[in-house]
């Protein structure tokens, strides 16, 4: 039931959590998982949309699994009642932007620090950001390749202590960095290839434009800071899985 991505996300969530919302359900196939696998005891599953949430019922109705899942319409982390406080926080297949907007309208419901697994399917940057601006770390983390898609996963947790990373860790993830696999080294190869093709089209145009400069030197630094994380995550002392 579950592609790669999804089982990654799975990955994350430890056996034996008893409470988890999973925003944006849509299908419910993670929640599914995490019952029929008993990973989860309950789990609330919420999704801004009807026609989703429908998908999700029937889903939920087919596997009986109605007395562990609950489905909730809303945004966010709004579908929470005033007493309830999950373990841990699913939110996935989202914009960066879009997670840390529904972490921000619904900061009163990480009062009791739930665990957070979450996959922005861009902008992992700002997430990470606004991660540690609300004394969050990145506990495990790790980078799946789905389609030829690549997919970012963060577990975090609320650490105190203040923590600081690159720009490029933040981007890429510390741990994911930390953790060197050839899905990384495939993907890190992938990202240094798009920047060259950027400098070369750059180079390739006659305009002295200040503005072409300037954008041609931000890609050239971009490059080589890229590439020393590169040598550092790779370098033949290191093995990697
Ligand atoms: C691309 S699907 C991802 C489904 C599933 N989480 C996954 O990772 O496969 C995104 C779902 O999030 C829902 N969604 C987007 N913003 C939301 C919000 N603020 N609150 C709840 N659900 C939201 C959408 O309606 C959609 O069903």
């Amino acid at each position: 039931m579950l592609n790669n991505r999804l089982r990654g996300i799975k990955n994350m969530i430890p056996h034996g959590t008893k409470f988890v919302l999973d925003v944006g359900t849509d299908h419910s196939y993670l929640p599914i998982t995490l019952i029929q696998e008993e990973i989860a005891s309950y789990v609330i599953a919420s999704d801004i949309s009807v026609f989703p949430l429908e998908d999700a019922n029937e889903n939920i109705r087919k596997h009986g699994l109605e007395e562990c899942i609950e489905t909730r319409l809303g945004d966010g982390l709004q579908v929470l009642n005033e007493n309830e406080y999950p373990d841990l926080v699913v939110i996935a297949g989202v914009s960066g932007e879009g997670i840390v907007k529904i972490l921000q309208e619904g900061y009163n419901k990480l009062e009791f620090d739930p665990i957070l697994v979450l996959q922005a399917m861009e902008d992992s940057y700002s997430l990470r950001k606004y991660l540690l601006e609300i004394g969050y770390n990145f506990d495990k983390e790790v980078l799946i390749s789905d389609k030829k898609r690549y997919y970012q996963i963060i577990r975090s947790i609320r650490e105190k202590g203040y923590k600081n990373y690159s720009k490029l860790e933040l981007e890429y993830g510390p741990q994911i960095l930390k953790n060197p696999t050839k899905t990384l080294k495939e993907f890190l190869e992938k990202e240094l290839a798009k920047i060259n093709r950027v400098i070369n089209n750059v180079n390739r145009s006659s305009s002295k434009d200040d503005e072409i400069i300037d954008k041609k030197n931000k890609f050239v630094k971009r490059y080589h800071d890229l590439q020393e994380v590169y040598r550092n995550a790779f370098s033949h002392e290191k093995r990697y899985h």
